[in-house]
């Protein structure tokens, strides 16, 4: 198959490598099914995309729930990379990633009053507001730490954009943000409020968009709200995008960071505002593959399956989303093997456990490996422990060096999550004595 990654998992000698790193050695190493990142292919990323805003001052803030490996934020916050982050987790990682505060903006539609006062306790005082009760609660909070909150506004532009519905956001009556045509009475309110600087407008309008024209219509309502809002007298000076951009994962062709670049200077021309831009999968999405191994393959009804050691619980976009990620085999088959229709599945008790069905597969037996491409981005970050199944490990490449990035989860850590009520233990205690 073609891979969308492009030349940092790349077959030589008939075996996949991860830049100077086979797969096979590292499935050798570390066992499957594992995740392993290019930091080749994330540090590019993340340089085509701020290169496509130098000059402008922009922030480049690396949306953390896309990849939240710490060597992942860290390798991106060595390169400049600021973080959108949406949980007291996210701000603790970025953190501890080495992103400063003052590049760090909290985003999120449902903030807490704990996250919010850890937030600012830390200096992470941009905060991106999505609802008049938020930006109470900002207020008092802020006002209670003797701190002042710097916050945007995210509206809802009312523009429907994304790969998916569950994960199209700007539309109206979608959850987030105020509708644009309520911000302006926002910011009346919010400027009698203590404790809060409101001087931003925020805007996300979903995930996985290959098209620009919705960021377009997207940014240019936004645009006109900010000229709207500075006729009123409010200072605005952040203006933040969003992330969304997509990415390849089969035949899609999004515009590149340039293109995605020029639609936002074209749509911002004269604001004068600091940009904020919230890239995550456009950054991780290629940088990531998932190797898997084949545990039986089965035909039954006239189908081929392949059932690999990965399930949705690994990567669960596929059952979530219906997305197709590529598969490849991590050694080349012999030449003239025939590829056949099959159905790449896991092991979990869901039908919807299904990687893809009916691709081309080569010829495939117990103990083959398997890559599922473009998993970088919401692949492990949206992993379970469905079916008591132990989080993977993540391995990250550099050159001809790997390291593991997070170990794979044990048992005795699984078990250990749980406790026994007080009135079970005994019985426990009396199960044992009997057994
Ligand atoms: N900023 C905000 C406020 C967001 O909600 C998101 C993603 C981003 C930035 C980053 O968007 P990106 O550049 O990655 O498109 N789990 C789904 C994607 C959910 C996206 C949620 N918000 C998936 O696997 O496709």
């Amino acid at each position: 198959m073609t891979n969308p990654a492009g030349g940092y998992f790349a077959w030589r000698g008939g075996r996949l490598f991860a830049e100077d790193a086979a797969l096979d050695d590292i499935a050798d190493a570390v066992g499957t099914p594992f995740y392993c990142y290019s930091a080749a292919a994330l540090e590019d990323a993340y340089r085509a995309f701020a290169g496509a805003f130098a000059g402008s001052g922009a922030l480049v803030a690396y949306s953390v729930k896309a990849n939240p490996n710490r060597a992942v934020i860290a390798t991106l916050a060595r390169l400049g990379a600021g973080a959108d982050v949406v949980s007291e987790g996210e701000i603790r990682r970025a953190l501890a990633a080495g992103i400063a505060p003052r590049d760090i903006v909290f985003s999120g539609v449902g903030k807490t009053r704990a996250e919010i006062s850890f937030a600012l306790s830390r200096g992470v005082v941009h905060l991106n507001a999505e609802s008049e009760p938020e930006l109470a609660l900002i207020s008092e909070a802020a006002a209670a730490l003797g701190a002042t909150a710097r916050v945007a506004l995210r509206i809802n532009p009312g523009v429907g954009a994304g790969g998916h519905d569950k994960i199209s956001t700007g539309r109206r009556g979608d959850k987030f943000g105020v509708a644009i045509d309520r911000a302006p009475a926002l910011f009346r309110r919010a400027a009698a409020l203590p404790g809060i600087a409101a001087d931003g407008v925020d805007l996300h309008i979903g995930s996985q968009i290959v098209d620009l024209a919705p960021f377009r219509r997207a940014f240019g309502k936004a645009a006109a709200l900010v000229r709207g809002l500075r006729a009123e007298g409010f200072g605005i000076e952040r203006l933040d995008l969003g992330g969304g951009l997509g990415i390849r994962y089969g035949a899609e062709t999004p515009p590149g960071p340039a293109e995605y670049a020029a639609a936002v200077r074209e749509a911002t021309a004269g604001l004068g505002c600091r940009l904020v831009l919230e890239p995550g999968r456009a950054i991780a999405g290629n940088a990531g593959v998932l190797v898997a191994s084949v545990v039986y393959e089965k035909r039954e009804y006239g189908r081929r399956f392949v059932i690999v050691d990965a399930g949705m619980n690994d990567l669960m976009r596929p059952a979530l989303y219906g997305s197709a990620h590529g598969i490849a085999s991590l050694t080349a088959p012999a030449p003239g093997a025939p590829e056949s229709p099959a159905d790449a599945v896991g092991p979990v008790c869901e039908s919807g456990d299904t990687f893809a069905s009916g691709v081309m597969l080569p010829p495939l037996a117990a103990g083959d490996r398997i890559a599922f491409f473009s998993a970088g981005a919401y692949g492990a970050a949206m992993a379970s422990t469905y079916n008591s199944r132990l989080l993977v490990p993540e391995v990250m490449v550099s050159g001809a060096r790997r390291a593991v990035v997070r170990p794979r989860m044990s048992y005795e850590t699984l078990l250990a999550r749980d406790r026994l009520p007080d009135w079970l233990r005994t019985d426990t205690e009396e199960t044992r004595r009997r057994a």
